[in-house]
């Protein structure tokens, strides 16, 4: 795993946009995995910055999205489908049959999960992956104790997962206890992985992702096996560390 460390959330955002950017042009037709959440929201603010002053086109890159919550349609401001239009597709030229989102109200939530694995295989795989990382070392809504051999299912939230999530309903009760994932394994077949650490809130999933063993009980840590994992984390996330 490459590390670049930064000073701050701005900065990862920035650096980690640049990234991408340079992705998106090499090879316009590349398939992207996409996550959601407090992290990449500098990030997708940058890539939008960007479109508009520099023409960075997306007119035929794929996305996928890792996970959404069950119950909640597209239209559900909560929902990340919505998150996902409001803070990036709305604003490049990405062609929205292009932008897969699970879809959290699926008739049959089980199959669609059979689905979902499908395309992505169907699509060729993700080429990189973007990632943030939650304090208990989730992935994805991959909670701790998921097989690393998982791929896209339901799961039932962690509370630290819904305590952490509330902020952005109006009460605990509203967050939705199931979502879909895309599973470990999932994750894994992306070519390429790029992972988003900012916040002292981060600072112990850090330094167990590096230095603790890799462990089920610890979802990241899967990715110290990956070949292509690069982690963009802030002094604040970093620590002693560093
Ligand atoms: C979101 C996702 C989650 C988040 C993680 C960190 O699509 O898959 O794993 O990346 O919960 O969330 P934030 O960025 O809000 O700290």
């Amino acid at each position: 795993m490459k590390i670049i460390r930064v000073n701050d959330y701005t900065e990862m955002s920035i650096k980690a946009a640049e990234f991408m950017i340079e992705k998106i042009r090499r090879s316009p037709n590349i398939n992207l995995g996409l996550a959601t959440g407090g992290t990449p929201v500098g990030l997708y603010e940058h890539l939008v910055k960007d479109h508009k002053k520099n023409n960075t086109s997306y007119r035929n890159v794929t996305t996928f999205n890792l996970d959404e919550y069950i119950g909640l349609s597209g239209e559900d401001p909560n929902s990340y489908r919505y998150f996902m239009d409001q803070h990036l597709f709305n604003h490049i030229d990405i062609q929205k049959s292009n932008t897969c989102v699970p879809l959290g109200n699926a008739k049959n939530p089980q199959q669609y999960c059979v689905d979902y694995e499908k395309l992505l295989t169907v699509h060729g795989g993700i080429d990189i992956q973007i990632l943030g990382i939650g304090s208990n070392g989730h992935i994805g809504f991959n909670e701790p104790g998921t097989s690393f051999l998982s791929e896209t299912h339901i799961v039932e939230l962690a509370a630290s997962t819904r305590e952490a999530n509330a902020r952005f309903f109006n009460s605990l009760n509203e967050v939705p206890t199931h979502a879909i994932t895309m599973g470990i394994a999932s994750i894994m077949r992306s070519k390429e992985i790029l992972l988003l650490i900012s916040g002292e809130s981060k600072r112990d999933a850090l330094a167990q992702l590096l230095q603790g063993e890799v462990n089920e009980n610890f979802p990241a840590s899967i990715l110290r096996t990956h070949p292509c994992v690069t982690i963009i984390a802030d002094m604040a996330a970093i620590g002693k560390i560093a």
